[in-house]
């Protein structure tokens, strides 16, 4: 087998800076605050780091929307920090991509500053500006944070394209301008020494050129009344197919294949770098060596229960559909969705289950991306304070539905819109028992609201000093698989395929082989493999204590959501 590529063996965290750590003490995560614990994540194991958005903004879509791409965000420090903090990075192991938000830039931005300030403007075509049409928008086209995707100008007498909120414009890709100048921008990370990027919502790069009406059977307002869900909810198939009608012209047109393809050019300039796509449409993998080298595996999440047939179903239909050289990229959380100890929880067991969420993800094929703070298990915080909101686009846009649209009570708009927003799944690292949880000093007011959570033992400091915590687990775990080369490289065989409670695998290479058992029920099982002629199961990793060696599994006692993995070799 080839030898594989860093970014097929590692296991990469998202750091999402304005939460991870303060370490100038202004209540704002920081490059300090990042520094500083560079070595608590490379002791718990992870080679390499996905940082959001670090660059200056106004934070209507908290630093998704980049008013300069080559700067630091002030409050997270400056250059030379970043600098400083590659290179402590790349010191101790561990790489580093950045986010790239291609799709649009702030409202901010200089090349928007110029575009809108006249027709004649040079930039004026580097944004999507159009004339509107009987008073109105250039066509019917939604924004999913809500409204019109058009936002008319006075000072021009047009009306411009976002797709996502009207503070960030969407950028015209079909002027050879833009390409030259944005990857003018990744060149000067890419020489710093960055390891790659995380391509931000870049199903929504492209738009249909003749911006032909749409033909959705609801408007999105529409939609909340008759579902009770969001337009964000794609776990709802009613919602899913509405939302391919309505943004059919605006998602996945095909001039991204080669803007894919140039901009892989200028990576593949450098040695070594990676590109990972925030999508789960496997044709930007190209052929699998001219597009994305990462495609995330999204619809494994589009669930609230991870059952064994959930996780069998997904690994066959996704393993069947990559081509051939692509290689899998698994997630089960990020700043914009549910944090996994509270989505796949069962509020019962839910301490087992994050430990199986873990396990699932560093024994599936492929490379997988891990949330920050998942390791202590910080769950959602659904604070229904109006005041401390920041998440404008999501949290904002469905509480007005609610209330305005829905007439909802306001508590009741407030918790829905809590429970639907991302503020409750971006509050602040949680370090110790101190108040804030240690984020930033007590008489400081941290810029989300930490989850209180921190004094029931939800805080690293805690945890670091318990043997038996969930981030101990994580850092046995994590250890044990970059010293396992099947889990890493291992091909995916599903083994006793009609098994409801548990899921059970192997993971080969030519060199070893895994067998893998993660037990989803509460009820305990004796199992039986096949493992071949003469061949005997060696303990690699346990979730409880048990002996080293299993023989032959032919009897094997799983216990409830035991998470089991062995070597299956043969008997020495
Ligand atoms: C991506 C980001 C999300 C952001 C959106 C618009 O989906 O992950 O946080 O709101 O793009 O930039």
């Amino acid at each position: 087998m080839a030898e594989l590529k860093w970014w097929q063996k590692v296991v990469f965290y998202q750091i999402y800076p304005r939460s991870f750590a303060d370490g100038n003490g202004d209540g704002i995560g920081d490059l300090y605050g990042i520094l500083n614990r560079l070595d608590y994540l490379k002791d718990m194991g992870i080679d390499a780091l996905w940082l959001s958005p670090h660059y200056p903004s106004p934070l209507f879509d908290c630093g998704y929307d980049v008013a300069d791409y080559t700067g630091v965000a002030p409050e997270y420090g400056t250059l030379e920090l970043f600098e400083k903090f590659l290179h402590e990075a790349h010191a101790r192991g561990m790489r580093v991509i950045l986010d790239l938000v291609l799709n649009h830039t702030s409202h901010e931005h200089a090349w928007f500053r110029e575009s809108r300030s006249s027709r004649d403007n040079p930039k004026r075509d580097w944004y999507i500006w159009r004339e509107g049409q009987a008073g109105g928008p250039p066509n019917n086209w939604c924004s999913p944070f809500g409204g019109s995707a058009w936002e008319y100008d006075p000072a021009t007498a047009q009306y411009y394209y976002h797709f996502f909120l009207k503070e960030q414009p969407d950028l015209n890709w079909r002027n050879p301008e833009v390409q030259e100048a944005v990857f003018n921008e990744v060149r000067f990370w890419l020489d710093m020494g960055v390891d790659g990027f995380r391509l931000d919502a870049i199903d929504t790069v492209f738009e249909d050129a003749e911006l032909p009406d749409q033909h959705a059977d609801y408007t999105p307002e529409e939609l909340y009344r008759l579902t009770d869900s969001s337009m964000w909810d794609e776990k709802d198939p009613r919602i899913g197919e509405q939302w391919r009608k309505m943004y059919m012209y605006q998602l996945r047109q095909p001039g991204i294949h080669r803007l894919f393809q140039d901009l892989r050019t200028v990576i593949d300039e450098y040695s070594d770098r990676v590109l990972v796509g925030e999508t789960s449409e496997v044709s930007y993998y190209g052929d699998g060596s001219n597009e994305l080298h990462l495609v995330f595996n999204f619809p494994l999440m589009r669930t609230d229960r991870l059952t064994p047939d959930w996780i069998r179903a997904n690994q066959r239909e996704r393993l069947a559909v990559l081509p051939p050289a692509a290689w899998p990229c698994n997630t089960l959380g990020n700043h914009d969705t549910q944090r996994v100890y509270s989505h796949y929880g069962d509020g019962a067991r839910d301490d087992e289950i994050a430990r199986l969420s873990l396990a699932l993800m560093l024994t599936l094929r492929g490379t997988s991306f891990l949330y920050n703070g998942e390791e202590i298990g910080m769950s959602d915080y659904l604070f229904a304070d109006l005041e401390r909101f920041k998440d404008i686009p999501v949290f904002w846009t469905y509480y007005k539905l609610r209330k305005d649209i829905l007439g909802e009570a306001e508590e009741q708009a407030q918790q829905s819109a809590a429970q639907h927003g991302r503020d409750k799944c971006r509050t602040p690292l949680q370090w110790d028992n101190a108040p804030h949880g240690g984020f930033c000093p007590a008489d400081v007011e941290p810029w989300l609201p930490v989850n209180p959570n921190y004094a029931e033992g939800i805080n690293v400091a805690e945890q670091d000093v318990d043997p038996g915590s969930l981030l101990n687990f994580y850092r046995r775990m994590l250890r044990m698989r970059q010293e396992t080369p099947a889990l890493v490289a291992g091909s995916y065989v599903p083994l006793h395929e009609e098994a409801e409670d548990y899921l059970a695998f192997l993971r080969e290479t030519e060199e070893q082989t895994c067998l893998v058992v993660l037990n989803y029920s509460d009820r305990a099982h004796t199992l039986s493999f096949d493992l071949g002629e003469g061949r005997a199961a060696q303990l690699v990793f346990s979730s409880r204590e048990r002996p080293a060696v299993d023989g032959d599994l032919t009897a094997l006692d799983i216990a409830p959501f035991e998470v089991y993995i062995a070597e299956v070799a043969l008997a020495s």
